[in-house]
């Protein structure tokens, strides 16, 4: 039976990881995968995770199971956190995930029972495994322009003008903040454009938010989804706790639907809970619980804040260093767009051969579309990375 396996190709990301750890060079520089690393090169667990857990251990009395759809207070929990009071809790169906990748799976999921025709539209580019998953569900989909490679800002008359194409009933993926790959957001004012035009077209928003708290703080991360959600009778929510509370491994992330009415919400919530039993029964709750304490105990959830804000303004500043190196060195201000790019991201909008040559000759690991991850820098290596740039461009 194996035998008929076909080849899979790596992911594009992982295998990234995998090369930068076979290097043998002390001086290379991992500005790949998605994971906050301090300025020594360890990614830490939050305080607020280790007293959470120190806590959990001592006070947890049983492991049995808990409901398909998760801890509740863990879905009423995130719902405050990604939505504030901006939809009313009882028009939410929710259900806790592994990961954001779980709520994005399980997202398309529903999409597919609901509405099995629908096309999912994503931004080009987009987080690959999005285009990854819905390739392997075999789902309808159509990228709309994005990211202008130019500027390295966000493309918008090109976005709106694919998106006028959308058809009533399809979904349209959008990321909550701090987008992945580019690191380009749109603003309030396209925000509300996008909102106008999807509405019109009647379309479902799909929104995947993975860094609230990586851009602009954790609640003008949110903005974005909040004004999305409020303006919808239906929209989807994928959200991540693995990048805003250090948890990655415990594959903790929820996905919400929002519905007009109870009956729908009802329906919605009967339909994850479904899709949790058939992939995976229940969801992993470990990191669930240790978020919903770190989120309703004050104390914890001021700390966590706290540090996440350490964590944020660290990464401003390596961009404000790298945007300012850049331009001292290349004596222009075409790599300026760093310190305005938000989230972990910057896509430095250079050739795979020049990404390569930094790999190569500098041991510096980027993605192959020269996404960086901005908190793989630290003070030091921010102007090893400029020097590397400059010396790539000129060949
Ligand atoms: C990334 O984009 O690097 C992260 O979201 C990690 C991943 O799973 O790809």
């Amino acid at each position: 039976m194996l035998e008929h396996l076909k080849d899979q190709a790596p992911d594009k990301i992982l295998a990234l990881v995998a090369a930068y750890k076979a290097d043998p060079r002390d001086d290379k520089i991992d500005l790949g995968v998605g994971v906050y690393k301090d300025a020594k090169g360890k990614t830490p667990v939050f305080r607020a995770v280790k007293k959470a857990e120190h806590r959990l251990v001592d006070e947890q009395t049983s492991k049995v199971y808990t409901t398909l759809a998760g801890d509740p207070a863990f879905s009423d929990a995130m719902v405050d956190l990604v939505l504030g009071d901006t939809v009313a809790r009882d028009r939410i169906a929710a259900i806790a995930t592994p990961g954001g990748t779980g709520a994005c799976r399980q997202g398309f999921e529903l999409v597919r029972l609901a509405n099995p025709d629908a096309t999912i539209w994503h931004s080009d580019p987009t987080w690959p495994n999005h285009i990854s998953i819905l390739n392997f569900m075999k789902m309808k989909k159509s990228p709309f322009r994005y990211f202008d490679e130019e500027t390295a800002l966000v493309d918008f008359d090109g976005m709106m003008a694919d998106l006028a194409a959308v058809a009533s009933g399809d979904v349209v993926l959008l990321h909550g903040c701090c987008h992945n790959p580019t690191g380009a957001n749109l603003t309030a004012d396209q925000v509300a454009q996008v909102i106008a035009l999807l509405k019109d077209k009647g379309a479902v928003p799909m929104i995947d938010i993975a860094y609230q708290g990586f851009g602009d703080g954790l609640e003008d991360d949110a903005a974005t989804t909040r004004a999305i959600a409020g303006a919808f009778d239906e929209c989807l929510i994928a959200a991540s706790c693995s990048k805003n509370f250090g948890v990655y491994r415990e594959r903790t992330g929820v996905l919400m639907a929002i519905a007009p009415d109870a009956e729908l919400v009802k329906k919605a919530q009967a339909s994850m809970n479904f899709l949790n039993r058939q992939n995976y029964s229940f969801p992993p709750d470990h990191g669930a619980r240790v978020v919903t304490m770190i989120l309703t105990d004050p104390e914890l959830r001021a700390d966590w804040e706290a540090e996440l804000e350490e964590i944020r303004l660290g990464m401003l500043e390596l961009r404000k260093q790298l945007a300012g190196e850049l331009a001292r060195l290349t004596n222009s201000d075409r790599y300026a767009f760093i310190a305005t790019h938000r989230g972990m991201f910057s896509r430095l909008g250079v050739g795979p051969e020049m990404v390569e040559t930094l790999r190569k000759d500098h041991g510096i690991y980027m993605v192959g579309d020269s996404r960086i991850n901005i908190a793989g820098l630290n003070a030091d290596t921010v102007p090893i990375l400029a020097a590397a740039i400059v010396a790539a461009e000129k060949g």
